[in-house]
């Protein structure tokens, strides 16, 4: 990732690798981004007064809201969460309620920050794993049990011993002298990386699993149940267990690495620190915020929309979480909220959630021109993406200029006719044109095949009226 605190400009060019337009929602969050780096340079007093400017993004369905955030959080190289609003219910209610949004928080900014430690663990980690399947060789080889103490020199990879110390006799035994040659010879191979396909007997923790591992009961809070004390129980265990397997080195090396750095790292400071990066950098991006507008209904007799708003107004506003981590405080926690707003009104949200939402930014629908460059300048773009699968059968997919056009004026013009899915259309329609090449592309190896627009128009007709698609409202 890029360095670690961008400026609005940066951060509004990255985004700008993947999202057309859409400029006053990439600068709105990036400016937000980038408050909270400004904040941290403040004097603690001040910085405890300055909470975060959460934003509301309102636009069309397929505009790219969701994708804002999708590569924010690639971005962010904060604590960052996407969730969806409508998942959530009222406390009280079966389903996943609000607070678990803090709670999942919260293990990103763990497994972040783990992250970063091992990093910064990871050579020592390397050559702790490297002596300890040293170790092992030496035992199957019979050559571990010698009277002195060796020492490997990974920089080198030349074993040598202490110097004799005046007074006892030096060793001048052949045989050690030849044991120690061996060794030597044995440790430059590993470290060279021929043994990597020998097949070695070695103790692991068990099941793989690092003692860093938190278990939870999985999918129990799905089931409504609150698993925070469960899982806060289950963590502590200590996983001391170990077996014996046996695999190549190359196998052997990652999981032992893994385990070394765990030895290193230690869970409370990484729990200390996530929980700092989480209430103070954490971002939760909000999606489908208009699908908790209006009362009961919907998604069945129990749900009430307005009691996950009110459930998630304390949130906003800024309370303590309990995780398994300890308590969170949310204050100034960012949250990015979006909907399409195409039912709801965002001034139907209930109204002390509406203030906490004061950075509204109206995405805008995309136009025709807007097509042609989505499908062609994002790094991933459509077009991208089929060359890469065509080519994969040998074939190369080439795009005129007028073709991709035509693909541009033919989505936009289905939007119209039947209903406006914004981009999203792009995908059926590129899918649709490409659908008989894709089936014989393994029978076409070598071939390069251009698609214009006379190609796009025979494939998809003037207008791309599918008469079996136009009952389905597709
Ligand atoms: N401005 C854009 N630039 C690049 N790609 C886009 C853009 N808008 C939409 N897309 C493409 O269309 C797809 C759908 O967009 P996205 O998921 O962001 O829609 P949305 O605005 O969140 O809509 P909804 O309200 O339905 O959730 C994305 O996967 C993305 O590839
Ligand atoms: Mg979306």
């Amino acid at each position: 990732m890029t360095t670690r605190h961008q400026t609005p400009r940066e951060i509004h060019d990255l985004l700008d690798e993947y999202v057309v337009g859409q400029n006053k929602a990439k600068r709105a969050v990036a400016v937000a981004l980038r408050n909270r780096w400004r904040r941290r340079q403040l004097d603690p007093v001040m910085a405890q007064d300055v909470y975060p400017k959460n934003i509301l993004l309102i636009g069309p369905t397929g505009v790219g809201k969701t994708e804002i955030a999708r590569r924010l959080a690639a971005i962010a190289n904060a604590p960052f969460v996407k969730v969806e609003a409508s998942k959530y219910s009222e406390v009280g209610y079966h389903g996943r309620d609000v607070e678990s949004m803090i709670r999942d928080l919260m293990e990103s900014a763990v497994s972040l920050v783990r992250q970063e430690h091992a990093v910064r663990v990871s050579a020592k980690a390397k050559e702790y794993a490297e002596e300890r399947i040293f170790q092992t060789l030496l035992e199957t080889r019979g050559l571990d049990d010698v009277p002195v103490e060796m020492h490997a020199d990974y920089e080198t990879g030349r074993i040598w011993r202490p110097e004799p110390v005046e007074g006892e006799p030096a060793v001048e035994d052949a045989d050690e002298a030849e044991a120690a040659g061996e060794r030597n010879e044995l440790l430059r191979r590993l470290h060279g990386g021929e043994l990597d396909n020998e097949i070695v007997e070695i103790e692991i923790l068990d099941s793989g699993l690092s003692n860093l591992t938190i278990m939870g009961p999985q999918g129990t809070e799905a089931m409504g149940i609150d698993t925070t004390a469960l899982q806060e129980a289950w963590g502590r265990i200590p996983m001391a267990k170990t077996k014996t397997r046996k695999i190549t080195i190359a196998e052997a090396r990652p999981i032992i690495e893994g385990e070394e750095a765990d030895k290193m790292v230690d869970p409370d400071a990484i729990a200390r620190e996530a929980s700092e990066r989480a209430a103070n950098d954490g971002i939760i991006f909000l999606d489908e915020i208009d699908k908790i507008i209006g009362g009961s209904g919907g998604d069945g007799p129990d749900v009430s929309r307005e009691g996950v708003q009110r459930d998630l107004l304390p949130i906003v506003e800024g309370c303590a979480v309990y995780t398994k981590y300890g308590n969170l405080r949310t204050d100034h926690i960012l949250f990015i909220a979006a909907g399409a707003f195409h039912l709801h009104k965002p001034r139907e949200l209930i109204p002390e959630l509406q203030g906490r939402f004061p950075v509204r930014v109206a995405l805008s629908p995309l136009t025709e021109a807007d097509f042609v460059r989505i499908l062609t300048e994002p790094r991933n773009s459509l077009v991208r993406q089929y060359q890469a699968l065509f080519s994969t059968e040998n074939v190369k997919l080439e795009f005129t200029e007028d073709g991709i056009a035509q693909l541009a004026a033919i989505a936009f013009r289905a939007n119209g006719i039947t209903q406006n899915i914004g981009a999203r259309r792009l995908m059926t329609i590129l899918e649709k044109c490409l659908e008989d090449l894709s089936f014989d592309a393994s029978e076409r190896g070598g071939e390069t095949i251009t698609v214009d627009a006379a190609l796009v128009t025979t494939n998809l007709g003037e207008t791309a009226d599918d008469e079996d698609l136009i009952p389905y409202d597709m």
